[in-house]
């Protein structure tokens, strides 16, 4: 299978390399070139703009930051729309809101081509072993078409329904894993400062109702302030956003995620949005002790 891949960063390029490892001709394009590098060395192949990709390809798959960047790649000039055509499927992955994927799937229908949103649950790690889960919703038959590349992509797909129903389903999981992080980094606080070992924290949590992967993966680098980006802070500040959005929308009140957005924007304002999601623990550290 010949496919095309747009966005190269932290999971696009370990989805991509997936897609090679397990026999895919795969072309590639990123905004800033020379992310292709290491893929060509695994054999991928590059062209020069979306547009470019979609042309040599039937099926393109992107992976990009946010709704900015996923109108982007469609809509401007050397944009997909200029190159999609009849009987050509594009399958965005990127995590974004209802009304972007709307816009998008209604302009690759109007040329003919297919359209199917699937963003991804899992990070960096998932991606790199293939074991994402895909959250697809648009034309069915191109989600049966691309049933292969999700199985190399994911250990599970789900076909959602109607375009919106996957961007939907993608914001509320992380809606509810935000506001978990901010809970988790004030235990973590309250825990040390209380006189507590975080250590021991984590040890507890592990065996009880609330033990989660995620606590066990990000608590021991949390408690060493390492925040290296497997997720970035500013794109879960975005799913907060996006996710609040939809909230308003459907008139749900959601103080606790609410509260999760102000710590992550707090994160973002003074320089932690490119680090690990898990970086707001430092904004729950950095309140004074009592004197
Ligand atoms: N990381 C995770 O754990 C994770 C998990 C699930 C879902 N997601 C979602 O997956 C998407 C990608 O996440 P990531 O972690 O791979 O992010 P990332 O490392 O920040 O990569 C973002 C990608 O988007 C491209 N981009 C940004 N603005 C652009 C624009 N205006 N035009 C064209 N390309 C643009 C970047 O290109 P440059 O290289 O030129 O900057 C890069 O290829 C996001 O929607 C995120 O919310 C991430």
């Amino acid at each position: 299978m010949e496919v095309g891949f747009l966005g190269l960063g932290i999971m696009g390029k370990a989805m991509s390399l997936n897609l090679l490892r397990h026999g895919f001709k795969v072309t590639v394009w990123n905004r800033s070139p020379s992310k292709c590098d290491e893929l060509v060395e695994y054999g991928a192949s590059t062209a020069e703009s979306p547009a470019a990709v979609v042309k040599k390809c039937k099926y393109t798959f992107a992976m990009l930051s946010n709704p900015v960047a996923a109108l982007s790649v469609v809509f401007d000039k050397d944009g997909v729309l200029e190159q999609i055509s009849d009987g050509k499927g594009y399958i965005d992955m990127s995590t974004v809101d209802a009304d972007t994927s709307s816009k998008i799937s209604e302009a690759i229908s109007s040329k003919g081509g297919y359209f199917l949103e699937a963003p991804v649950s899992g990070s960096k790690k998932p991606a790199e072993d293939g074991q994402l889960v895909i959250l697809a919703a648009g034309e069915k038959t191109l989600y049966d078409e691309v049933i292969p590349a999700f199985d190399v992509l994911g250990k599970k797909s789900f076909f959602l329904g109607q375009v919106g129903n996957g961007a939907k389903m993608k914001l509320v999981v992380n809606m509810i894993m935000g506001s978990m992080m901010n809970a988790f980094s004030e235990g973590l606080v309250l825990a040390e400062r209380s006189g507590l070992e975080p250590g021991n924290l984590l040890d507890v949590l592990e065996l009880g109702a609330i033990a989660n992967p995620m606590f066990k993966l990000k608590g021991p680098s949390m408690i060493q302030s390492n925040y290296s980006p497997a997720f970035p802070l500013k794109h879960q500040q975005k799913d907060m956003r996006l996710a609040l959005a939809l909230a308003d929308e459907h008139a749900v009140s959601m103080p606790v995620a609410a509260a999760a957005n102000e710590a992550f924007k707090k994160a973002r304002s003074v320089g932690l949005g490119d680090l690990d999601f898990s970086a707001v623990h430092e904004i729950f550290k950095v309140q004074e002790p009592p004197s």
